[in-house]
Protein backbone atom coordinates (compact mmCIF):
# COMPACT_ATOMS: atom_id res chain seq x y z
CA UNK A 1 0.00 0.00 0.00
CA UNK A 2 1.37 3.47 -0.30
CA UNK A 3 1.14 6.03 1.66
CA UNK A 4 0.07 9.51 0.92
CA UNK A 5 0.33 12.32 3.16
CA UNK A 6 -3.28 14.90 3.50
CA UNK A 7 -1.79 18.12 4.19
CA UNK A 8 -0.47 21.15 2.07
CA UNK A 9 1.75 22.42 5.01
CA UNK A 10 5.58 21.88 3.96
CA UNK A 11 7.64 21.30 7.25
CA UNK A 12 4.70 18.41 7.77
CA UNK A 13 5.38 16.73 4.40
CA UNK A 14 9.14 17.06 4.73
CA UNK A 15 9.04 15.17 8.20
CA UNK A 16 6.70 12.25 6.48
CA UNK A 17 9.48 12.00 3.50
CA UNK A 18 12.28 12.39 5.79
CA UNK A 19 10.73 9.14 6.98
CA UNK A 20 11.84 7.46 3.77
CA UNK A 21 7.66 6.26 3.41
CA UNK A 22 6.25 8.73 1.76
CA UNK A 23 4.32 7.88 -1.72
CA UNK A 24 3.04 11.11 -2.68
CA UNK A 25 0.51 14.14 -1.32
CA UNK A 26 -2.82 15.02 -1.73
CA UNK A 27 -4.37 18.50 -0.77
CA UNK A 28 -7.38 20.38 -1.23
CA UNK A 29 -9.29 24.25 -1.21
CA UNK A 30 -9.70 23.80 2.92
CA UNK A 31 -5.75 22.28 3.32
CA UNK A 32 -4.37 25.15 1.22
CA UNK A 33 -6.52 27.92 3.11
CA UNK A 34 -5.49 25.84 6.59
CA UNK A 35 -1.74 26.86 5.52
CA UNK A 36 -2.78 30.50 4.52
CA UNK A 37 -2.19 29.94 0.83
CA UNK A 38 -4.15 32.10 -1.29
CA UNK A 39 -4.29 33.57 -4.70
CA UNK A 40 -3.28 31.97 -8.10
CA UNK A 41 0.23 32.58 -8.26
CA UNK A 42 1.23 31.56 -4.25
CA UNK A 43 -1.37 28.60 -5.06
CA UNK A 44 0.89 27.36 -8.03
CA UNK A 45 3.85 27.70 -6.19
CA UNK A 46 3.23 25.40 -3.38
CA UNK A 47 2.40 23.04 -5.45
CA UNK A 48 5.41 23.26 -6.83
CA UNK A 49 7.47 23.81 -4.04
CA UNK A 50 5.62 19.65 -2.48
CA UNK A 51 6.55 18.63 -5.89
CA UNK A 52 10.08 19.34 -5.00
CA UNK A 53 9.85 17.92 -1.84
CA UNK A 54 8.52 14.62 -2.62
CA UNK A 55 10.32 13.43 -5.49
CA UNK A 56 8.74 11.35 -8.15
CA UNK A 57 6.03 11.58 -5.71
CA UNK A 58 2.32 12.03 -7.31
CA UNK A 59 0.73 15.32 -5.99
CA UNK A 60 -2.63 16.24 -6.44
CA UNK A 61 -3.55 19.38 -7.06
CA UNK A 62 -7.35 20.09 -7.01
CA UNK A 63 -9.41 22.69 -9.24
CA UNK A 64 -12.07 24.67 -8.20
CA UNK A 65 -14.02 25.16 -11.41
CA UNK A 66 -17.44 23.29 -11.13
CA UNK A 67 -18.24 23.82 -14.64
CA UNK A 68 -16.80 20.97 -17.19
CA UNK A 69 -14.62 24.02 -18.97
CA UNK A 70 -13.80 25.33 -16.37
CA UNK A 71 -12.35 22.20 -14.70
CA UNK A 72 -10.24 21.44 -18.06
CA UNK A 73 -8.99 24.99 -18.43
CA UNK A 74 -8.20 24.88 -14.50
CA UNK A 75 -6.70 21.17 -14.95
CA UNK A 76 -4.32 21.43 -17.86
CA UNK A 77 -2.89 24.39 -15.97
CA UNK A 78 -2.25 22.36 -13.16
CA UNK A 79 -0.79 19.55 -15.24
CA UNK A 80 1.42 21.61 -16.96
CA UNK A 81 3.20 22.61 -13.79
CA UNK A 82 5.23 19.80 -13.30
CA UNK A 83 5.13 16.25 -14.38
CA UNK A 84 4.05 15.03 -10.78
CA UNK A 85 0.56 16.52 -10.69
CA UNK A 86 -2.28 14.88 -10.71
CA UNK A 87 -5.43 16.86 -11.23
CA UNK A 88 -8.18 16.31 -9.05
CA UNK A 89 -11.57 16.35 -9.65
CA UNK A 90 -14.97 16.45 -8.09
CA UNK A 91 -17.49 13.51 -8.29
CA UNK A 92 -20.16 14.94 -10.37
CA UNK A 93 -21.75 15.05 -13.67
CA UNK A 94 -19.05 17.27 -15.18
CA UNK A 95 -16.50 16.22 -13.25
CA UNK A 96 -17.08 12.80 -14.34
CA UNK A 97 -17.12 14.21 -18.22
CA UNK A 98 -13.44 16.11 -17.13
CA UNK A 99 -11.91 12.83 -15.83
CA UNK A 100 -12.95 10.91 -19.36
CA UNK A 101 -11.20 13.88 -20.78
CA UNK A 102 -8.33 13.84 -18.73
CA UNK A 103 -7.78 10.01 -18.81
CA UNK A 104 -7.90 10.59 -22.82
CA UNK A 105 -4.75 13.07 -22.66
CA UNK A 106 -3.13 10.69 -20.80
CA UNK A 107 -3.25 13.33 -17.94
CA UNK A 108 -3.44 11.66 -14.32
CA UNK A 109 -6.71 12.54 -11.91
CA UNK A 110 -7.96 11.68 -8.89
CA UNK A 111 -11.73 11.79 -8.25
CA UNK A 112 -12.08 13.26 -5.01
CA UNK A 113 -15.64 13.72 -2.87
CA UNK A 114 -16.69 9.88 -3.47
CA UNK A 115 -19.27 8.16 -0.56
CA UNK A 116 -20.60 5.16 -2.77
CA UNK A 117 -20.02 2.36 -4.96
CA UNK A 118 -21.70 3.90 -7.80
CA UNK A 119 -19.67 7.06 -7.56
CA UNK A 120 -16.56 4.61 -7.39
CA UNK A 121 -17.68 2.55 -10.54
CA UNK A 122 -18.21 5.62 -12.20
CA UNK A 123 -14.45 7.23 -11.87
CA UNK A 124 -13.22 4.16 -13.04
CA UNK A 125 -15.39 3.58 -16.19
CA UNK A 126 -14.24 7.64 -16.86
CA UNK A 127 -10.66 6.33 -16.57
CA UNK A 128 -9.50 8.12 -12.72
CA UNK A 129 -5.89 7.05 -11.97
CA UNK A 130 -6.88 7.43 -8.24
CA UNK A 131 -10.91 7.37 -6.77
CA UNK A 132 -11.13 8.87 -3.18
CA UNK A 133 -13.29 7.51 -1.21
CA UNK A 134 -13.88 9.72 1.96
CA UNK A 135 -13.58 7.02 4.95
CA UNK A 136 -13.66 9.35 8.18
CA UNK A 137 -16.58 11.15 7.14
CA UNK A 138 -18.41 8.47 6.41
CA UNK A 139 -18.09 7.07 10.09
CA UNK A 140 -19.22 10.65 11.32
CA UNK A 141 -22.34 9.83 10.16
CA UNK A 142 -22.68 6.30 11.24
CA UNK A 143 -21.52 4.13 7.89
CA UNK A 144 -18.67 2.11 8.42
CA UNK A 145 -16.05 4.12 6.02
CA UNK A 146 -13.62 0.95 5.67
CA UNK A 147 -16.79 -1.17 4.48
CA UNK A 148 -17.06 1.28 1.61
CA UNK A 149 -13.28 0.67 1.18
CA UNK A 150 -13.79 -3.02 0.78
CA UNK A 151 -16.63 -2.96 -1.54
CA UNK A 152 -14.95 -0.19 -4.29
CA UNK A 153 -12.09 -2.82 -3.93
CA UNK A 154 -14.07 -5.85 -4.51
CA UNK A 155 -15.94 -4.43 -7.48
CA UNK A 156 -12.75 -3.04 -9.24
CA UNK A 157 -10.87 -6.63 -9.17
CA UNK A 158 -14.04 -7.75 -10.35
CA UNK A 159 -13.43 -6.03 -13.63
CA UNK A 160 -9.67 -5.21 -13.46
CA UNK A 161 -10.40 -1.55 -13.66
CA UNK A 162 -6.98 0.31 -13.39
CA UNK A 163 -8.18 2.89 -11.47
CA UNK A 164 -6.11 3.32 -7.72
CA UNK A 165 -8.55 3.28 -4.62
CA UNK A 166 -6.88 5.93 -2.47
CA UNK A 167 -8.34 5.77 0.83
CA UNK A 168 -9.04 9.29 2.13
CA UNK A 169 -10.57 11.33 5.01
CA UNK A 170 -7.90 9.14 7.46
CA UNK A 171 -8.29 10.08 11.00
CA UNK A 172 -6.09 7.60 12.87
CA UNK A 173 -3.63 4.62 12.50
CA UNK A 174 -6.14 2.11 13.06
CA UNK A 175 -7.62 3.54 9.56
CA UNK A 176 -4.59 2.50 8.03
CA UNK A 177 -4.24 -0.66 8.87
CA UNK A 178 -8.10 -1.58 8.51
CA UNK A 179 -7.89 -0.19 4.95
CA UNK A 180 -4.65 -1.84 4.56
CA UNK A 181 -6.31 -5.09 5.79
CA UNK A 182 -9.44 -3.91 3.08
CA UNK A 183 -6.80 -3.94 -0.30
CA UNK A 184 -6.89 -0.36 -0.48
CA UNK A 185 -4.01 0.70 -3.00
CA UNK A 186 -3.09 3.82 -1.26
CA UNK A 187 -4.17 5.81 2.02
CA UNK A 188 -3.44 9.41 2.40
CA UNK A 189 -2.87 10.28 6.58
CA UNK A 190 -2.22 12.89 8.45
CA UNK A 191 1.47 13.07 9.67
CA UNK A 192 -0.18 11.87 13.27
CA UNK A 193 -1.37 8.97 11.96
CA UNK A 194 1.34 7.67 9.99
CA UNK A 195 3.47 8.15 13.37
CA UNK A 196 1.44 6.57 15.73
CA UNK A 197 2.49 3.66 13.53
CA UNK A 198 5.47 3.44 14.86
CA UNK A 199 4.26 2.88 19.02
CA UNK A 200 4.10 0.41 20.74
CA UNK A 201 4.96 0.17 24.35
CA UNK A 202 6.76 -3.21 24.65
CA UNK A 203 8.89 -1.63 21.83
CA UNK A 204 10.01 1.27 24.63
CA UNK A 205 10.32 -1.40 27.45
CA UNK A 206 11.90 -3.82 25.46
CA UNK A 207 14.50 -1.36 24.07
CA UNK A 208 14.95 0.23 27.57
CA UNK A 209 15.46 -3.25 28.74
CA UNK A 210 18.47 -3.73 26.14
CA UNK A 211 20.00 -0.77 27.08
CA UNK A 212 19.75 -1.06 30.61
CA UNK A 213 21.24 -4.40 30.30
CA UNK A 214 23.96 -3.12 27.96
CA UNK A 215 25.01 -0.06 30.00
CA UNK A 216 25.59 -3.44 33.35
CA UNK A 217 27.41 -5.32 31.15
CA UNK A 218 30.10 -3.02 31.53
O1 LIG B 1 -8.32 13.57 1.66
C1 LIG B 1 -9.53 14.15 2.00
C2 LIG B 1 -9.40 14.80 3.31
O2 LIG B 1 -8.58 15.93 3.22
C3 LIG B 1 -10.63 15.09 4.03
O3 LIG B 1 -10.34 14.81 5.33
O4 LIG B 1 -10.56 14.96 7.72
O5 LIG B 1 -11.49 16.78 6.25
O6 LIG B 1 -12.58 14.56 6.35
P1 LIG B 1 -11.30 15.31 6.48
Amino acid sequence: MKFFIDTANLAQIKEANELGVLDGVTTNPSLMAKEGIHGDAKVLQHYIDICNIVKGGDVSAEVIATDLQGMIAEGEKLAALHPQIVVKIPMTKDGVKALKYFSSKGIKTNCTLVFSPGQALLAAKAGATYVSPFIGRLDDVTFDGVDLIAQIVHIYRIYNYQTQVLAASIRHSMHIIRCAEAGADVATCPLNAITDLLKHPLTDIGLAKFLADHAANK
